[in-house]
């Protein structure tokens, strides 16, 4: 085991420096993980940090669009899968903050920072959710894109981000599914039913595609990220794969993808497709999106809203003797990996 600067409370010499870097970097070249003990250069542990808190955040704010119509979900069975789904993404948003409270900060200066904008989250959850076909275009588009974004993840260098992905690849799968039966439902309804669905699609198609983030010429940071084994694709890769993706699941819906360019291209074996407005793609991260102010206010109403929640927890750990309260740790038999037998 390295001696971590961690540990020692010193810097290391360079001559022991780079015998670290060259461990870390043989850990990576075999497509290893690297774990939160091991030594990593600072510019890997940031770009972690600034990426998974990002998708934390993204996990979070992601729910207020769809929690929207909760209360008005059309039927029984839709508001029961609905709650569902929002509650999966409450429970993302918890992996990857414990993921990012690995690399260092604590999950309450995360929460400063998103609700301060010195961190981000995904510019899809800025525009707003104007009907109930929404909820099967954002499953069917918008989770369908992380999952695009997040299969790769599973390989991601960084072990506890890697392993979160796993668990959160599986649900969005279910995220998808259930919002693509909801369009298709839709649209073997009414005629009304239908346009609310193209009206809809017309909507999140280009925002989805902003996703996967600039085109790679304008994506300063993937090189780095790739050779680091954070990113295993670059976004343009994504964008395409999903494309190709979308296209015969349109096709079956019966929905028009809005993009005249949209054609298979033999030669390439791909579609070729129209590029987003990326000037609005900039606006919106830079919080001039249709609903940014919306988002951000709302989550700090809920923070503010939770404090007496956490004081109490904090309460009653201290009263309790720590965090090694029965009430405080997982069950015995308790498992939190599906491919692990449970006692
Ligand atoms: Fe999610
Ligand atoms: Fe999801």
């Amino acid at each position: 085991m390295p001696t971590t600067d961690t540990e020692t409370g010193m810097a290391p010499d360079p001559t022991a420096e780079r015998a670290l870097l060259e461990q870390f970097d043989a850990i990576v070249e075999r497509n290893d993980r690297v774990e939160p003990r091991d030594w990593m250069p600072e510019g890997y542990r940031k770009t972690l940090i600034r990426q998974v808190a990002q998708h934390a955040h993204s996990e979070i704010i992601g729910m207020q669009p769809e929690g929207n119509w909760i209360s008005r979900a059309p039927s029984l069975r839709r508001k029961a899968i609905l709650l569902a789904k929002v509650q999966d993404e409450a429970g993302h948003g918890l992996y990857l903050y414990s993921a990012t409270e690995t690399l260092g900060p604590s999950r309450q200066e995360l929460t400063e920072m998103l609700l301060a904008g010195k961190q981000k989250y995904s510019s899809i959850f800025n525009y707003p959710t104007l009907s109930y076909a929404d909820v099967g275009t954002i499953g069917w588009l918008v989770d369908g894109a992380a999952i695009c974004n997040q299969v790769p993840l599973c390989r991601t260098s960084y072990g506890p981000y890697g392993r979160a992905m796993i668990r959160v690849c599986k649900e969005e799968s279910f995220h998808q599914r259930q919002g693509y039966e909801l369009l298709m439902t839709m649209m073997q309804g009414t005629d009304e039913q239908r346009a609310m669905v193209q009206e809809s699609v017309n909507r999140f198609w280009w925002p989805a595609l902003m996703m996967f983030g600039p085109p790679d010429d304008e994506s300063p940071n993937t090189a780095q990220s790739m050779a680091w084994g954070i990113k295993r694709n670059t976004n343009d890769d994504l964008r395409q794969r999903f494309v190709d993706m979308s296209v015969p699941q349109a096709e079956a819906l019966g929905v028009t993808l809005p993009d005249p360019e949209l054609r298979w291209n033999e030669e390439r074996g791909h579609h070729d497709f129209g590029q987003p407005d990326w000037d609005e793609f900039m606006q919106v991260v830079k919080g001039n999106g249709p609903c940014n102010a919306q988002r951000l206010a709302h989550r700090r109403r809920a923070h503010e809203d939770g404090a007496w929640v956490r004081e109490a927890a904090l309460a009653f750990a201290d009263k309790s003797g720590g965090l090694d309260t029965p009430a405080l740790v997982p069950r015995e038999g308790y498992s939190t990996s599906e491919t692990e037998e449970v006692r």
